[in-house]
């Protein structure tokens, strides 16, 4: 995607990928600087190691202790988390505004955290519901995302009763489990599909497959529903806006995204 947006604004940038082992995140992060680059992009699982290796962190890295893109300004690493940005901006793009009163959130993880955030900093949400298979982590993430937001979150597990319930006058489902990722398409993380109504707006994370076993249900039961591919767009937007000061070619980069995911 990002050398799509090079290569239609004619620029002579480009992205690579490099294989860093656990541990040695700090090390690599102390080469792009020695190398003369503009930046990274982190992924799993190094986000948080990559939080704890850089100079400055914003207030979106520091909320969610996780790091995807990193920009070397004035010789300092600058750690940014971006997720936020897309999974907001997905959001919106889906026409899902103005978010209701009550979220549900499935998972606490990673990904969970980035999701926590962005929704308990969203206006007009009141109440975010964290349904998790361990249910210490919803503890821990809704403890810790109540603090920093000021929002209501409250922990449940990942069962059927905890789902209905929770699912009580709530408008928007997200899911931020790894449930249903490829290879896994067969799966869904709801524990009962009889939650999702007309009216209801679904966000699943998970953009491999595109159109998840969530992402079927949830339409076959009239419920609005979007898959993970916008949230991974925008994130990737946002980074290269950070890197190059520029407008990104939102749409070249879509089609890039698309054709890369569909030829796997
Ligand atoms: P990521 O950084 O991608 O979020 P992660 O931190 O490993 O990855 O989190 C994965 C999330 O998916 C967790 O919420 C995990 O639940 P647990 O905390 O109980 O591990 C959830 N998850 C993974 N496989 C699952 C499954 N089969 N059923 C329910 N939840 C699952």
């Amino acid at each position: 995607m990002h050398n799509a947006a090079f290569g239609v604004l004619g620029m002579d940038w480009i992205y690579v990928a490099f294989d860093v082992l656990p541990g040695e995140v700090r090390k690599a992060l102390e080469g792009i600087k020695a190398l003369g680059m503009r930046g990274i992009n982190v992924t799993v699982p190094h986000k948080g190691e990559a939080f704890t290796s850089v100079d400055v962190l914003t207030p979106e890295a520091e909320a969610t202790e996780a790091v995807n893109t990193v920009v070397v300004e004035d010789g300092r690493l600058v750690g940014y988390n971006t997720d936020v940005y897309g999974f907001r901006r997905a959001l919106m793009e889906a026409g899902f505004r103005p978010l209701p009163d009550k979220v549900v959130l499935l998972g606490a993880g990673g990904a969970a955290r980035a999701v926590a955030y962005a929704i308990g900093t969203s206006e007009g949400v009141e109440e975010v519901v964290v349904l998790n298979r361990t249910e210490e982590r919803a503890e821990r993430l809704a403890e810790e995302m109540g603090m920093r937001t000021g929002r209501k979150f409250l922990p449940g597990p990942l069962s059927e009763d905890a789902l209905v319930e929770a699912m009580d006058g709530a408008g928007l489902l997200v899911n931020a489990t790894s449930v249903g990722m490829h290879p896994d398409v067969d799966s869904s993380p709801l524990p009962s599909a009889e939650v999702l109504r007309p009216g209801l707006w679904v966000y699943d994370i998970v953009y491999v497959p595109p159109r998840t076993k969530l992402v079927r249900q949830a339409e076959g039961r009239g419920a609005k529903a979007v898959g993970g591919t916008d949230m991974l767009v925008y994130q990737g937007a946002r980074a290269f806006r950070l890197w190059t000061g520029l407008e990104p070619p939102v749409e070249v980069m879509r089609r890039a995204l698309l054709e890369a995911l569909g030829a796997r």
